[in-house]
Protein backbone atom coordinates (compact mmCIF):
# COMPACT_ATOMS: atom_id res chain seq x y z
CA UNK A 1 0.00 0.00 0.00
CA UNK A 2 1.14 3.49 -0.97
CA UNK A 3 1.09 6.01 2.11
CA UNK A 4 -0.29 8.92 2.04
CA UNK A 5 1.89 11.63 0.97
CA UNK A 6 3.23 14.11 3.96
CA UNK A 7 3.68 16.73 2.10
CA UNK A 8 0.74 19.85 1.59
CA UNK A 9 -0.60 20.67 -1.31
CA UNK A 10 0.86 24.05 -1.54
CA UNK A 11 4.55 22.62 -0.30
CA UNK A 12 4.34 19.93 -3.19
CA UNK A 13 3.37 22.54 -5.85
CA UNK A 14 6.82 24.37 -4.53
CA UNK A 15 8.96 20.89 -4.76
CA UNK A 16 8.01 20.07 -7.96
CA UNK A 17 8.71 23.46 -9.77
CA UNK A 18 12.33 23.04 -8.03
CA UNK A 19 12.07 19.87 -10.01
CA UNK A 20 10.96 21.72 -13.19
CA UNK A 21 13.98 24.32 -12.70
CA UNK A 22 16.47 22.22 -12.18
CA UNK A 23 16.07 19.92 -14.90
CA UNK A 24 14.87 23.29 -16.90
CA UNK A 25 18.74 24.51 -15.96
CA UNK A 26 20.41 21.40 -17.14
CA UNK A 27 18.29 21.34 -20.31
CA UNK A 28 19.69 24.99 -20.59
CA UNK A 29 22.89 24.01 -20.05
CA UNK A 30 23.81 20.80 -22.29
CA UNK A 31 22.50 23.87 -25.39
CA UNK A 32 24.69 26.47 -24.00
CA UNK A 33 27.65 23.82 -23.62
CA UNK A 34 26.71 22.82 -27.47
CA UNK A 35 26.91 26.64 -28.57
CA UNK A 36 30.33 27.25 -26.64
CA UNK A 37 32.07 23.66 -28.62
CA UNK A 38 30.24 25.61 -31.97
CA UNK A 39 32.12 28.93 -30.68
CA UNK A 40 35.54 27.13 -30.44
CA UNK A 41 35.43 27.83 -26.14
CA UNK A 42 36.06 24.35 -25.89
CA UNK A 43 37.18 25.24 -21.80
CA UNK A 44 33.59 26.13 -21.02
CA UNK A 45 31.41 23.80 -23.22
CA UNK A 46 33.65 21.85 -20.71
CA UNK A 47 32.47 23.77 -17.62
CA UNK A 48 28.72 23.60 -19.07
CA UNK A 49 29.06 19.58 -19.83
CA UNK A 50 29.87 19.38 -16.33
CA UNK A 51 26.76 22.54 -14.85
CA UNK A 52 24.46 20.32 -16.66
CA UNK A 53 25.32 16.94 -14.81
CA UNK A 54 25.27 19.09 -11.61
CA UNK A 55 21.86 19.94 -12.11
CA UNK A 56 20.37 16.25 -12.43
CA UNK A 57 22.03 15.72 -9.43
CA UNK A 58 20.02 18.76 -7.82
CA UNK A 59 17.09 17.55 -9.30
CA UNK A 60 18.15 13.91 -7.99
CA UNK A 61 17.97 15.37 -4.12
CA UNK A 62 14.27 16.77 -4.86
CA UNK A 63 13.46 13.37 -6.53
CA UNK A 64 14.94 11.82 -2.67
CA UNK A 65 13.31 14.37 -0.69
CA UNK A 66 9.52 13.80 -2.50
CA UNK A 67 10.38 10.17 -2.10
CA UNK A 68 11.27 10.71 1.56
CA UNK A 69 7.85 12.17 1.99
CA UNK A 70 6.04 9.70 0.60
CA UNK A 71 5.67 11.43 -2.88
CA UNK A 72 6.70 10.90 -6.25
CA UNK A 73 8.58 13.68 -8.61
CA UNK A 74 6.56 13.87 -11.80
CA UNK A 75 9.22 14.58 -14.89
CA UNK A 76 7.86 17.94 -16.34
CA UNK A 77 8.17 18.53 -19.95
CA UNK A 78 10.84 20.42 -20.84
CA UNK A 79 10.88 23.94 -23.38
CA UNK A 80 12.73 23.73 -26.35
CA UNK A 81 15.62 26.25 -25.29
CA UNK A 82 15.83 29.14 -28.17
CA UNK A 83 19.20 30.90 -27.29
CA UNK A 84 21.95 30.28 -28.69
CA UNK A 85 25.13 32.63 -26.96
CA UNK A 86 27.75 32.69 -29.53
CA UNK A 87 30.42 34.87 -26.78
CA UNK A 88 31.49 34.05 -23.89
CA UNK A 89 30.40 36.79 -22.30
CA UNK A 90 27.04 35.88 -23.58
CA UNK A 91 26.64 32.34 -22.08
CA UNK A 92 28.48 33.55 -18.91
CA UNK A 93 25.49 36.11 -18.58
CA UNK A 94 22.87 34.11 -19.24
CA UNK A 95 24.12 31.80 -16.66
CA UNK A 96 24.52 33.88 -14.04
CA UNK A 97 20.52 35.38 -14.54
CA UNK A 98 19.40 31.73 -14.31
CA UNK A 99 21.48 30.52 -11.26
CA UNK A 100 20.06 34.28 -9.73
CA UNK A 101 16.47 33.65 -10.72
CA UNK A 102 16.77 30.07 -9.39
CA UNK A 103 17.91 31.80 -5.85
CA UNK A 104 15.51 34.30 -5.74
CA UNK A 105 12.51 31.54 -6.11
CA UNK A 106 14.27 29.34 -3.33
CA UNK A 107 14.58 32.38 -1.37
CA UNK A 108 10.66 32.94 -1.73
CA UNK A 109 10.10 29.07 -1.34
CA UNK A 110 11.96 29.18 1.80
CA UNK A 111 9.99 32.31 3.36
CA UNK A 112 6.50 30.79 1.69
CA UNK A 113 7.16 27.34 3.65
CA UNK A 114 8.44 29.50 6.84
CA UNK A 115 5.82 31.39 7.00
CA UNK A 116 2.81 30.36 5.38
CA UNK A 117 2.58 26.84 4.76
CA UNK A 118 4.50 25.82 8.12
CA UNK A 119 6.51 23.41 6.46
CA UNK A 120 9.54 23.39 8.29
CA UNK A 121 10.85 20.23 7.03
CA UNK A 122 10.55 21.49 3.75
CA UNK A 123 12.48 24.68 4.27
CA UNK A 124 15.15 23.22 5.89
CA UNK A 125 15.82 21.23 2.71
CA UNK A 126 15.20 24.76 0.88
CA UNK A 127 18.11 26.10 2.94
CA UNK A 128 21.21 23.80 1.04
CA UNK A 129 19.92 24.98 -2.50
CA UNK A 130 19.95 28.73 -1.40
CA UNK A 131 23.57 27.59 -0.44
CA UNK A 132 23.96 26.11 -3.89
CA UNK A 133 22.70 29.09 -5.76
CA UNK A 134 25.07 31.48 -3.58
CA UNK A 135 28.07 29.92 -4.51
CA UNK A 136 26.92 29.51 -8.48
CA UNK A 137 25.93 33.56 -8.71
CA UNK A 138 29.32 34.40 -6.76
CA UNK A 139 31.09 31.66 -9.61
CA UNK A 140 29.12 33.25 -12.60
CA UNK A 141 29.91 36.83 -11.23
CA UNK A 142 33.98 35.96 -10.78
CA UNK A 143 33.90 34.67 -14.37
CA UNK A 144 32.41 37.65 -15.50
CA UNK A 145 34.74 39.90 -13.57
CA UNK A 146 37.82 38.25 -15.36
CA UNK A 147 36.14 38.66 -18.57
CA UNK A 148 35.78 42.29 -18.26
CA UNK A 149 39.91 42.49 -17.09
CA UNK A 150 40.01 40.70 -20.61
CA UNK A 151 38.90 44.18 -22.23
CA UNK A 152 37.73 42.52 -25.22
CA UNK A 153 41.36 40.97 -26.26
CA UNK A 154 41.15 37.77 -27.88
CA UNK A 155 43.89 35.62 -26.69
CA UNK A 156 43.03 37.25 -23.18
CA UNK A 157 39.41 35.70 -23.57
CA UNK A 158 41.10 32.51 -24.90
CA UNK A 159 43.10 32.17 -21.82
CA UNK A 160 39.74 32.59 -19.77
CA UNK A 161 38.26 30.07 -21.70
CA UNK A 162 40.87 27.17 -20.64
CA UNK A 163 40.58 28.53 -16.98
CA UNK A 164 37.07 27.66 -16.94
CA UNK A 165 37.43 24.75 -18.41
CA UNK A 166 40.09 23.87 -15.87
CA UNK A 167 37.87 24.43 -13.47
CA UNK A 168 35.16 21.78 -14.15
CA UNK A 169 35.05 18.71 -11.85
CA UNK A 170 37.35 20.47 -10.04
FE1 LIG B 1 20.90 23.47 -9.45
FE1 LIG C 1 23.02 25.75 -10.92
Amino acid sequence: MRLKSLLGADARKLVQKAVYFELFASHLYRQIAACMQSAGFFGVQKWFEQEAADELVHFGIWRDYLNDRSDMAEIPQLPLIKERPETLGDALQLAFKTEKDLGDFYADMYDRLEDDIRDITTATRVLKFIEIQTESIGEYGDYLARLERCAGDAAAILALDQFIGDKANG
